[in-house]
């Protein structure tokens, strides 16, 4: 007698984690303000984080907003929700707002400081009117309770 098991396996959420310029100079970059960690070590935290939570990540970085913007469109169908520190391009980019409107998950905006406390030109965010939630000033942490955050709200 042939006895088949069909083992039903829940298929893995994905989470797509961006970062705009001047990100991948971290550790080196102003560290009173973003800390001594480096990018690799966030992926680290975040990949960490992921395993922790059953999810899958996909941690990148560009210096370009082009770039940035083709990465949001092209993953309009293989992700369940987005993280983004657009960095200098929060302030700046109605290409990254527009692209952001395309997506129909959720998405956490993230900033290692708060650049509320900071230059009024970083008062203004042109990611936050998409974001779901928004969390800044918590330094690499951020990015752990981000995703954290953001499985809850896929998971709902
Ligand atoms: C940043 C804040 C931005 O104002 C700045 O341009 C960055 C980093 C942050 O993570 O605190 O590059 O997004």
């Amino acid at each position: 007698m042939i006895i088949r098991v069909i083992i039903k396996t829940k298929t893995m959420k994905k989470i797509l984690i961006l970062n705009g310029p001047n990100l991948n100079m971290l550790g080196q970059r102003e560290p009173e303000i973003y800390g001594t960690l480096t990018l690799k070590d966030i992926q680290n935290l975040c990949e960490n984080t992921a395993k922790e939570n059953d999810v899958a990540v996909d941690f990148r970085q560009s210096n370009h907003e082009g770039e940035l913007v083709e990465w949001i469109q092209s993953a309009l169908h293989d992700f369940d929700g987005l993280i983004i520190n657009a960095a200098a391009y929060t302030h700046t980019s109605i290409a990254i707002h527009d692209a952001l409107k395309i997506l129909k998950y959720p998405i956490i905006e993230v900033h290692l400081s708060d650049p509320d406390t900071r230059e009024s030109f970083r008062h203004h965010s042109f990611i936050a009117p998409l974001a779901t939630e928004i969390i800044k000033g918590k330094g690499a942490q951020g990015y752990a309770q981000a995703i954290e955050n953001l499985v809850k709200l896929i998971n709902l």
